[in-house]
């Protein structure tokens, strides 16, 4: 411990708090020197030479003199390869059974001794020494892994590895999960442990809640994801390569993956990023779709305290008449802080408030933390203590719980890897339910035990059921929260099968995107934090996770009036919009800032419920498509280096570009533009892409440009659907019968479309995907409706903009 860990120590816990963490800081230590063996001496391993093959459908297996490696091409062209014979399950990460092999793929021989599978979309080449290459069909390669080494303690115990790879010079690095320094991971080590960083964080802080060893790479040759399936600690190092401007010399770019244990096995996806989002969701599962009020204006903030302080600001949004759709309640309404109980001082009748403000349009979401306070008389720990032989909560080598230290106190913590804690815990949430909330945000699951030092999680060596196979902590860590996502998600589904869940979770792991979304944790308040949100809301949907978003404003201190307007600016145009902040920050709210950021925010407010069928209709495709509601400049021109690098901007679906204003005191900022007409929405100013744009950005706005073409579903003007009573506060709820499609004219001799899906409700009915085609006809923009019986013009609830743009 260096002496800032104490003085944070104390500063943070106070003193009972802090004497109780460095206790449990110290029985963490005793329990890991009593339940790890020391590693001892290692021997090094590398695979050896080639010796023979065995070929199963879609690949085989290729024999090695000291490993054997499976390779398997899927049908869609998704690459698996595993040494030492590991295979795809058991798997954390994947929705249910491996897709299946392409029966026409088979191992062939190849150049140089080794072996090769050929498919229609990849070609996978397994060189002699154990080398594996992804290349495309025209045989450009997009990865060449090198041979693995692992190093096997002598006295038995899990090998560590490394795997080191090679991707293009021109190649750029995405994903790993939430990391705040991106969205383009520059060359550098980022390490795979979801980690609360103690406090709030900024740009410069890695790793932190959410960590994947998930690696999106865009290159000229193709863009691939490659993902290693293995939940253990690791470090990635990533390097940039770097070209030799023509002289032949370029120097690669290089990953290297290095893992304590566990299997090494890794899936390839190949193609358009659009086709390899689409790859990676259907490999993992389909992004939960939220419900749509949860894509409407969002409040929270640890320490509203009582019903009053909810029913004022709830008030305070009414009478400036500000959209409000949902209110979050944090820690401060439990019970002395322990979960599924309520202050009964301070909230003496929350179903009743809860009805009164669903009869204003707003929902209430609550805070769920995994910690139990470990005390007799507790009813949840009580009953977790009943689950089973040996109860629901996480423990020792020696049988003994685990106890860390939480907001109540001591806690325990329930064993998510175990299907009967999962079942215990999803049925708890109908105590929630009757408290009258609709949703859950899941908080502290990395999970957090508060100590002055070392690491603020369990014991490595405790133990887990890992779905029966047993385990311990090291392989349990990262996927923590995604499991216990899975037990809200499975648990509420349950409870309530007529409604879609409405869940997000502060960590989580690969495939999480299945049980819901997440946030940006306790961004710092601050303009490397303001940009820190965006990289985060970015990289994670490149991971599988669309549905994110920042605590607006920041989660400590208080913003200035400009930082929290740009902030509140950029986060109306994320999927999860909300503000939120510390116990001891500054307020939040939108009039706390003065008129003109009053002003402003509302217009920001109004605009973003303008557009809820948009996000209606990105949430409907991102389910589908697996393509995240904000993607990088890039996402539909990855051949663009320039767009590659572009950081400060990110399209919305495929109509709109958003580039926010990140930085102080700015009036007018560039803009990059893919290729394309693309229309200032503000002005009606036409601009023509590749290239970059000057473009204003008062303190009212931040530039928002519309793609030559694009079919947009907006809120119509001509009067709101849905809540009726609830306008002033909710909005007018869903997108009701009140659609109206906002049309950008295409650029003369173009086409132009879109795609529209309407809100079909908060349960399961399945929403028909609409099809619209643009074009100019006579100086007249038309459009038609595709459907399989050919396309019909459309005219009613069409209003077309950009025609006469200059
Ligand atoms: C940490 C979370 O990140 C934050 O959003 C929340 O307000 C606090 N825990 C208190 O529950």
């Amino acid at each position: 411990m260096d002496g800032r860990d104490l003085v944070r120590s104390v500063r943070i816990f106070g003193s009972v708090r802090g004497l109780r963490a460095m206790r449990s800081a110290w029985r963490q230590r005793r329990t890991d020197a009593w339940g790890l063996r020391p590693r001892g001496p290692e021997r090094a391993r590398v695979p050896g030479q080639v010796e023979g093959v065995e070929p199963l459908p879609g690949g085989g297996i290729v024999r090695f003199a000291r490993s054997e490696l499976r390779v398997s091409v899927a049908s869609g062209g998704t690459v698996f390869w595993g040494w030492d014979g590991a295979e795809p399950l058991p798997s954390y990460a994947l929705a249910g059974n491996p897709p299946e092999p392409d029966p026409r793929a088979g191992l062939e021989p190849d150049k140089g001794g080794g072996w090769r599978v050929v498919s229609e979309r990849v070609t996978v080449a397994v060189s002699r020494n154990g080398a594996v290459e992804v290349r495309t069909p025209g045989g450009v390669v997009l990865r060449r892994d090198l041979p693995p080494r692992w190093w096997e303690p002598v006295n038995g115990g899990p090998a560590r590895w490394v795997q080191r790879s090679e991707v293009p010079a021109d190649a750029r690095f995405f994903g790993l999960g939430g990391r705040a320094s991106g969205p383009r991971l520059r060359s550098g080590t980022y390490r795979l442990w979801n980690t609360d960083p103690r406090g709030s964080f900024a740009p410069g802080d890695d790793p932190l809640y959410i960590t994947m060893p998930v690696q999106l790479v865009v290159s000229d040759a193709g863009t691939h994801l490659a993902f290693h399936d293995n939940s253990w600690d690791g470090l990635v190092t990533l390097r940039e390569g770097e070209e030799g401007a023509g002289s032949g010399h370029d120097r690669p770019g290089a990953s290297e993956v290095r893992v304590h244990g566990g299997p090494l096995r890794c899936w390839v996806v190949v193609g358009t990023p659009a086709r390899v989002l689409h790859g990676w969701t259907a490999l993992t599962g389909a992004p939960a779709q939220p419900p749509s009020w949860a894509l409407g204006p969002q409040h929270a903030r640890w320490g509203f305290g009582s019903e009053q302080e909810v029913r004022r600001v709830v008030a305070g949004y009414r009478e400036r008449d500000l959209p409000l759709s949902v209110l979050h309640l944090d820690i401060d309404h439990y019970d002395r802080h322990q979960v599924f109980t309520v202050d009964k001082e301070r909230f003496p009748d929350l179903p009743g408030l809860a009805r009164e403000l669903r009869e204003e349009g707003v929902r209430l979401v609550s805070i769920v933390d995994p910690g139990v306070k470990a005390e007799p008389g507790n009813p949840v720990y009580e009953s977790g203590a009943a689950v089973g032989p040996c109860g629901a909560f996480v423990r020792d080598g020696r049988g003994r719980e685990v106890r860390g230290v939480v907001w109540p106190g001591e806690c325990v913590y329930p064993d998510f890897t175990d299907p009967a804690v999962r079942e215990w815990w999803g049925g708890l949430y109908e105590e929630r339910l009757a408290q009258g909330f609709s949703g859950v945000w899941h908080d502290m699951n990395e999970p957090v035990s508060f100590t002055p030092f070392g690491d603020m999680t369990l014991p490595r060596s405790a133990r887990h059921a890992l779905e029966g196979r047993g385990g311990d902590h090291r392989e349990a860590h990262n996927v923590y929260g995604l499991a216990m996502a899975r037990a809200g998600y499975e648990g509420l589904r349950q409870l309530r099968p007529q409604e879609r869940p409405f869940l997000f979770s502060r960590s989580g792991w690969a495939g999480m995107q299945r049980y819901g979304g997440t946030w940006s944790g306790d961004v710092s308040t601050g303009w490397p934090g303001l940009r820190a949100s965006l990289s985060l809301v970015l990289g994670l949907g490149l991971c599988g996770v669309p549905y994110s978003g920042p605590d607006v404003g920041g989660f400590d201190g208080s913003p200035s009036p400009e930082l929290f307007l740009r902030w509140f600016q950029l986060g109306a145009w994320l999927p999860l919009f909300r503000t939120h902040a510390a116990i001891d920050a500054g307020r939040r709210e939108p009039w706390e800032f003065g008129p003109e950021v009053l002003e402003y925010a509302r217009a920001a407010l109004a605009e973003r419920e303008r557009l809820r069928p948009y996000f209606v209709t990105l949430a409907h495709l991102a389910r589908l498509t697996g393509a995240p509601y904000a993607r990088p400049v890039w996402w539909g021109s990855p051949e663009d280096r320039a767009l590659r690098d572009c950081e400060d901007a990110f399209l919305l679906g495929d109509a709109l570009l958003v580039a926010p204003v990140l930085a102080r005191g700015t009036d007018r900022r560039a803009v990059r533009l893919p290729r394309g007409r693309w229309y200032d929405t503000a002005t009606g100013q036409a601009y023509e892409g590749p290239g970059q744009v000057l473009l204003d950005a008062p303190m009212s706005r931040i530039p928002v440009l519309a793609r030559a073409g694009a079919v947009i579903p907006v809120r119509g003007t001509g009067g709101a659907g849905g809540t009726g009573a609830g306008a002033a506060v909710g909005g007018a709820g869903g997108d009701g019968g009140a659609v109206e499609l906002e049309v950008w004219a295409p650029a003369a001799g173009r086409t132009g479309g879109g795609l529209v899906v309407r809100d079909v409700g908060d349960g399961w009915a399945r929403a028909e995907v609409e099809r619209y085609v643009t074009r100019l006809v006579d100086g007249r923009v038309r459009v038609e409706r595709v459907t399989s019986d050919g396309a019909a013009e459309v005219e009613k609830r069409v209003r077309v903009r950009g025609m006469g743009a200059g």
